[in-house]
């Protein structure tokens, strides 16, 4: 047996864990401590009424024997990739059904699907990132090469030509960052993907957060984007799907061999997300459910802007927070990002996510999330108020 060395290349935990056991190691400690947790980007706020609803009536048809269902379709069942395929065609977006794969969520695609490319293909990936694109391509034993976002591109680096790359990643309104490209800076990156033949992997898992007509949902709004981008994207955050788990993934058959080739792939090592599940998600898009989800995702972005606007008032510099549940913070009095965490879980019980865990350029940045409740989030607001206003 000889084991998988690209392992030794990886950090020892991955970033969420590790907090997880210090916070954890804290309140041991501290047990009469109340942590204010806005770290993780996991929503709090319950799965609405008519996609309980519907799981409760699939529930029910799977103790019948008429309607009981064993294996479903790899890629999904059709009603769901129906309701998908309607929700595209509001932005304007055409695909067959065919080229829709319903999954258990965005990131075990974003790693699954490297199993379509050759270990030599150059990789480009954004600093800071969240850790999974980098991480599934060390597995593999990749090259990483990475792209500056920097508070002088306002964390939305552009493409740099005399760079080559085969497999790019962006995402879009960005995690860790929160920025998110407009038509006009997705179309750069799409044309430079088209003149490289590389292809773009586009994580659109936060869109539902995105409040201008300016910035698109689907990189393929983008003219040609068919021909170079698989898209990723979640119910995690769009309707509190991050434990029910369920997403989907878009291979266009413009891109040629892909997408029989991920079909291939589902088909040999995945047997599809549960029905109950895929009736959940159905529910996600009709009337009644979009207008349900609408109020949970206004709720977290009114967490947002109060975030947003007491580090304006404690004059702190970010971005984010607009388009995006994630708020990136550059850490107050010069301090480290992991220094900065503790002090703040030190001196106000709050949990958030050091930038230096999502890249080198993260590294005196600081994550915030608005996926607490909004009594926690105020009182957060309330303690950082005290710390630095
Ligand atoms: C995050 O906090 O970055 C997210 O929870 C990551 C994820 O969705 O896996």
């Amino acid at each position: 047996m000889k084991r998988n060395k690209n392992y030794d290349n990886l950090e020892q935990s991955y970033l969420f864990s590790t907090i997880a056991k210090k916070v954890n190691e804290y309140t041991t400690k501290n047990p009469d401590k109340k942590v204010i947790r806005l770290g993780i980007g996991d929503v709090t706020k319950p799965l609405c009424k008519a996609v309980i609803d519907a799981m409760h009536k699939a529930v029910d048809e799977m103790g019948i024997q008429e309607t009981f269902r064993g294996y479903g379709p790899e890629q999904g069942y059709d009603f769901l990739r129906t309701a998908v395929q309607g929700y595209y065609k509001k932005h304007n977006v055409d695909l067959d059904l065919d080229e829709i794969f319903i999954s258990d969520g965005a990131k075990s695609d974003l790693g699954n699907i490297l199993d379509l490319f050759d270990k030599d293909n150059t990789v480009l990936v954004p600093d800071p990132v969240y850790p999974v694109y980098v991480d599934t391509n060390k597995m593999a034993g990749r090259v990483v090469n990475f792209i500056n976002a920097n508070g002088g591109n306002d964390f939305l680096p552009l493409p740099d030509r005399s760079v080559k790359a085969d497999i790019i990643y962006v995402c879009s309104p960005n995690n860790p960052t929160g920025s998110a490209y407009n038509r006009v800076q997705l179309k750069e990156w799409v044309d430079y993907a088209n003149s490289m033949q590389a292809i773009i992997l586009f994580d659109s898992a936060y869109e539902c957060f995105i409040e201008s007509e300016d910035i698109p949902h689907s990189i393929y709004e983008i003219k040609n984007a068919k021909t170079c981008a698989i898209e990723f994207c979640s119910l995690s955050k769009t309707a509190g799907f991050t434990g029910t788990r369920c997403g989907y993934t878009v291979v266009p058959k413009e891109l040629g061999k892909l997408n029989k080739m991920w079909l291939r792939r589902q088909t040999t090592k995945f047997n599809g997300v549960p029905y109950i599940v895929q009736r959940g998600a159905e529910a996600v898009f009709t009337e009644e459910g979009q207008s349900e989800i609408d109020v949970n995702l206004n709720y977290y972005k009114k967490n947002a802007k109060l975030i947003s606007q007491t580090l304006k008032e404690c004059g702190i510099w970010h971005v984010g927070g607009k388009h995006s549940p994630y708020i990136w913070l550059k850490c107050p009095n010069d301090m480290k990002s992991w220094e900065f965490f503790d002090y703040l879980l030190e001196n106000a019980q709050i949990v958030g996510t050091p930038g230096a865990g999502f890249g080198k350029n993260g590294e005196g940045y600081f994550r915030l999330t608005s996926f607490g409740s909004y009594e926690n989030t105020a009182e957060a607001m309330e303690r950082i108020k005290k710390l630095f206003a």
